[in-house]
């Protein structure tokens, strides 16, 4: 039978990654496997105790029923103290946080709650996909802004205020940067919240990566007077390994959490309790935990620093995050072509920039999710094949 689709789904194709480890499950079916250091899912496994108290409340007759739309208390207390402790922003458990299922889904909680046909959304170039395809898919409009090696990475300020932003209704932001890798500065920070302020734009600041390696985790929210304009999604898929489990949280003022409750509420019926115990135990780390996941990161950064030098790339090393962003030798005429041209003659995988926006094109980005014998392994295939 032949389905017409959804007129949303235009323009949306299949996740970049989806297809492509289709292609790579194909050529393992002959030659050398092949070393993916694409995709950013943390290979190390949470902390003991965690695994320990999803297992011990999961053996429990009295945790198998819906949840609380709301999340459990006690992961909504967690989640307090956390920002409190980590990023020195006080919320109100009661009614300024929201777990999710995930940050990802909660990127489309946000555009279904406040974008009609034809409202405007900016989002980052080069950025995280799913801000362009959730705007999209709830009817929104994308005006990228650009991100500029030159500026380092920031938010040209000047040039975006000059632009027509009458229809602009939400706004894309994520520091530490990913793909980029760039770290907020409190000057960044300050100006995000000024320019949502003054243009009345809601600002989504989109922040999983601000405890790999980086020393000092930053929130958007702790900008004075954030709260009126800014929501913050975190998650606990790269800091606490835990990508699998799909836990994130929503933070924001009171007002904005009931109108993204709003819809949430009528999509999911909640988290497994056992799953919200272990994350509020995840929570409580301290900085031992930290310190250990980026011990183990700094020294795959090492190997991918080595690699991406017989690459003739050249990169900052002062970028924040699980990837290495890379320019790409002028001899090549853009990602895709260095991409696949390492996959196809050594057998490594690495994600061209390009699928990031147009301004990432020139780059590459690889992933420090796997071990460094993974990296020696891709420098000595990659070693054979450089001229
Ligand atoms: C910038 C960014 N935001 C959000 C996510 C999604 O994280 P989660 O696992 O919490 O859905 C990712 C995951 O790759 C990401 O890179």
């Amino acid at each position: 039978m032949k389905m017409e689709l959804s007129n949303r789904l235009n323009g949306i194709g299949e996740y970049y990654f989806s297809k492509k480890l289709t292609e790579i499950g194909e050529l393992n079916k002959s030659g050398e496997t092949v070393i993916n250091l694409g995709i950013g899912s943390p290979d190390l496994p949470p902390h003991p105790s965690v695994v320990e108290t999803l297992a011990k409340e999961a053996a429990k007759s009295n945790v198998h029923a819906y949840q609380n739309y709301k999340g459990a208390e006690s992961l909504r207390n967690a989640f307090a103290e956390w920002y409190k402790k980590w990023y020195g922003v006080e919320l109100n458990p009661a009614n300024e946080i929201l777990p999710l299922i995930g940050s990802k889904e909660g990127i489309m909680h946000i555009c279904m709650t406040y974008l009609n046909e034809g409202d405007e959304a900016l989002i980052p170039n080069p950025g995280y996909p799913t801000y362009r395809s959730a705007v999209q898919l709830a009817g929104g409009k994308c005006v990228e802004y650009e991100l500029k090696e030159e500026n380092d990475w920031l938010i040209d300020f000047e040039k975006l205020q000059k632009r027509d932003l009458g229809k602009v209704k939400l706004m894309w932001v994520n520091y530490p940067q990913m793909p980029t890798g760039k770290l907020p500065t409190k000057e960044l920070f300050e100006n995000i919240v000024a320019f949502g302020k003054r243009n009345n734009i809601l600002v989504c600041h989109d922040n999983p990566y601000s405890f790999i390696l980086n020393d000092k985790p930053e929130s958007l929210l702790s900008v004075e007077g954030a709260k009126d304009v800014v929501i913050e999604l975190n998650s606990l898929s790269k800091s606490h390994n835990m990508a699998g489990w799909r836990v994130g949280v929503l933070c924001a003022g009171k007002e904005r959490v009931d109108e993204v409750l709003r819809f949430k509420s009528n999509m999911d019926s909640g988290m497994f309790l056992p799953a919200q115990l272990a994350a509020a135990k995840a929570l409580t780390l301290d900085k031992d935990w930290y310190d250990e996941v980026n011990k183990v990161y700094k020294a795959r950064r090492q190997k991918a620093y080595e690699l991406l030098n017989l690459l003739g790339c050249s990169y900052s090393k002062e970028q924040a995050g699980m990837f290495l962003w890379a320019r790409i030798p002028a001899k090549y005429k853009d990602s895709y072509e260095l991409s696949d041209d390492v996959l196809y003659k050594s057998r490594v995988f690495i994600t061209p920039g390009g699928i990031f926006g147009s301004a990432g094109e020139k780059f590459l980005r690889v992933s420090l999710c796997s071990p460094e014998e993974k990296f020696e392994l891709s420098i000595d295939r990659i070693k054979k094949n450089v001229k």
